[in-house]
Parts: structure tokens; C-alpha cells; sequence
């Protein structure tokens, strides 16, 4: 049997960021951030709320989706780049608050496309029969190790949880391919330094800033314009499925000028893409589960449709997926 998605959650916080807001704190404002980004607010995690609390929401929607309950679960992958600490791991910490007593459970560390890969793990062990259900999370509190005295990146994300069950589903449907890769020889233009084994947190790590992300924007930006149209293509080649047949594109939302590169390569029009960067920003693994976990509640997503998932990220790293709903 093919193995798919049963059930899709999402959880924002509540509290808004706008680029109002923004322009109080660093010297941008609205028309920069829109025109650049297509960026209009992002969510930000209460002062209680880590990881974990985010993935927790997102996934008790996604098991009451998919009809089955956490003592079923037999491993939980958390993607993320803000766990909410070293160890025990985020999905540790998660699968004991869902009661989820007999499941396994990591977390996998390649930022954007870390909940793509996490797919393609947890489809891997389904479909070697090892495993029955999974849950597979993407959820960060990027504000966490965002620099708000940085214009350059501050304005860009978010905080956020999507997360799905997966499983066996009816012939016909499930994921198609998946298409996964790593250039770690560009893991400098995104990078968060401090507070590694490399360099331990100190008074001068603090110092000099180096617990938050550090960004080469434009050359994460010409990495990703070219990677996600690549990624796709090689994923849709082993899927055998053609560009036109696709009926929705679920990119990572980092930027509107990315996708919109991305539609260009795919010959895509617009209607056929999930966008929510306008109110999310980029919310790192979480973008891509909870843009989709959206479309499934607005009826955007029809049994039977070819969709395309892609991503890039920290890493460098890069992830696809064709699946038939
Ligand atoms: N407000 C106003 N001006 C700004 C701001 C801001 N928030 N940020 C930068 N500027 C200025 C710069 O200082 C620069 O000024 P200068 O020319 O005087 O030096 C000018 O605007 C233009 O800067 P560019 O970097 O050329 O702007 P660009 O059009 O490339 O847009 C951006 C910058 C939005 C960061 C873009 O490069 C980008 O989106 N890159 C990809 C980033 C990304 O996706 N990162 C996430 C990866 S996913 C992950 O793993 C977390």
C-alpha cells in the first residue's frame, strides 16, 4: 500500500508583528519590507510558548484529523532549528505531553527543509512496514534567535507549528518521490554560531551577538531562486509526473520574489501556488505543513490532486515531494 497524509494541524500564535511595528524598532519600513519580501506581519510565540508548545497544538489538529489518537503513534519526527533546548529533543518532550507511550521520537536538524525530509524519513519506515502511523512536525519560535537589531533579517520571520499523520492510504494516492540535497559548503550564508560545541556560550559569544541567526541575504537568495525550480523538476522527473499536470505548489515561503521565481521556472500561474508570507513571514520547517494544513481547511487541496512541495534552507539544504492527495 501507498504511504500519504491522513490528517493536517496548524497552530499560529497568537501575537502579530507588523512591519508597523517593525519600522518602531529598526530603520525599515512597510513599502521596503513588502516590495522585498512581500511581508506584511509574522506571529511571534508568548513569552511561554517554546517549540514544543507550538508543535503540541498543531499536532493534537492533526491526530483529531487524521482520526486516530497519540497512544497509536509509533514515531514522532520534530523538524526544527529551535528546539526547546539541546536534549531531551523537542519530540521527546512532545510525545510524552500527547501520551504517545509507544513511539519513537527525534528531532532532525535542516532548517527549511526539515519538515521534507522528515516526510521522506517517516514515509521510509512506513513503507518498510516498520511503523503504522507517524507524526511528522515542522515548528520553530525563530524570534527566539532572531537579532531585532539587525534590519537584515529581523523583518523576515516568524513563529509557527504544522504537522501531519501519515500512513498507509488507498492505492493511487501517497507520495510519489521525494527529492532531498545538501551543500554544506554554503553553511556559512545562514548560520546561528553560538552556543555549540564549537563555540560553548560565553560573556563574549553574548557579546558579539552570536546566539541569533547571521544571513548573507542575497546569497541565500540567488541559492534558492535557482534551487527550488531544480528541486521541483528532479522530483516531479522521478514521480513521472509533468509540470502541467501539477494542481498545487506548496513552496517554502520565504520570500514572494522566491516563489514567484519558482512559478516562473514551473510555468506555473499564481493561482495554482499556496502564498501566505504576507502573513506569516518565514516561519523556517514550519512553512511549508502549516501553508498546507491551511489550503486542507479552505478546501483548496481535492482528493486526487498533484501536489509539489518544496523547500530550501540552512544547511544549504533543499527538499522536494510529488504526492497525490
Ligand atoms: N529595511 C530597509 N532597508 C533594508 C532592510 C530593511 N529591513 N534590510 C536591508 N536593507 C537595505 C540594505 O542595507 C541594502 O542597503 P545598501 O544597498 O545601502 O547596502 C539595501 O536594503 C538592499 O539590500 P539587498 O540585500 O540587496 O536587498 P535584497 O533585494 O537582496 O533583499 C532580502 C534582501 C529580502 C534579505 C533577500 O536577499 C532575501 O530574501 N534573501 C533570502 C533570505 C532567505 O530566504 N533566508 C531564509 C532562508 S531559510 C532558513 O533556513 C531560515
Amino acid at each position: 500500500m501507498p504511504v500519504g497524509i491522513l490528517g493536517t494541524g496548524k497552530y499560529a500564535p497568537e501575537r502579530r508583528l507588523t512591519n508597523q511595528d517593525l519600522e518602531r524598532i529598526v530603520d525599515t519600513n512597510d513599502e521596503w519590507i513588502v516590495s522585498r519580501t512581500g511581508i506584511r506581519e509574522r506571529r511571534i510565540a508568548a513569552e511561554h510558548e517554546a517549540t514544543s508548545d507550538l508543535a503540541y497544538e498543531a499536532s493534537v489538529r492533526a491526530l483529531a484529523a487524521a482520526g486516530i489518537t497519540a497512544d497509536q503513534l509509533d514515531l514522532i519526527i520534530v523538524a526544527t532549528i529551535t528546539p526547546d533546548m539541546f536534549f531531551p529533543s523537542t519530540a521527546c518532550i512532545l510525545q510524552d505531553r500527547l501520551g504517545a507511550k509507544k513511539a519513537a521520537a527525534f528531532d532532525l536538524s535542516a532548517a527549511c527543509s526539515g519538515f521534507i525530509y522528515g516526510l521522506a524519513n517517516a514515509s521510509g519506515f512506513i513503507a518498510l512496514g516498520a511503523y503504522k502511523y507517524a507524526l511528522v512536525i515542522g515548528a520553530d519560535t525563530l524570534s527566539r534567535i532572531t537579532d531585532y537589531t539587525d534590519r537584515n533579517t529581523c523583518v523576515l520571520f516568524g513563529d509557527g507549528a504544522g504537522a501531519v499523520v501519515i500512513g498507509q492510504v488507498p492505492e493511487g494516492r501517497g507520495f510519489r518521490s521525494f527529492e532531498l540535497g545538501a551543500d554544506g559548503s554554503g553553511g556559512e550564508h545562514l548560520r546561528l554560531p553560538g552556543g555549540g560545541s564549537r563555540m560553548p556560550s560565553s560573556e563574549r559569544s553574548i557579546a558579539e551577538r552570536q546566539h541569533f541567526m547571521q544571513m548573507n541575504g542575497r546569497e541565500v537568495f540567488k541559492f534558492a531562486a535557482r534551487i527550488m525550480g531544480n528541486a521541483a523538476d528532479e522530483a516531479l522527473r522521478k514521480a513521472g509526473v509533468a509540470k502541467e499536470e501539477i494542481d498545487l505548489l506548496i513552496p517554502h515561503q520565504a520570500n514572494i520574489r522566491i516563489i514567484q521565481a519558482s512559478l516562473e521556472r514551473l510555468d506555473l500561474p499564481q493561482e495554482k501556488c499556496v502564498i501566505n508570507v504576507d502573513k506569516y513571514g518565514n516561519m523556517s520547517a514550519a512553512s511549508i505543513p502549516l501553508a498546507l494544513a491551511e489550503a486542507v481547511e479552505d478546501g483548496r487541496v481535492k482528493e486526487g490532486d498533484r501536489i509539489v512541495l518544496v523547500g530550501f534552507g540552512g544547511g544549504l539544504t533543499w527538499g522536494a515531494s510529488v504526492l497525490v492527495w
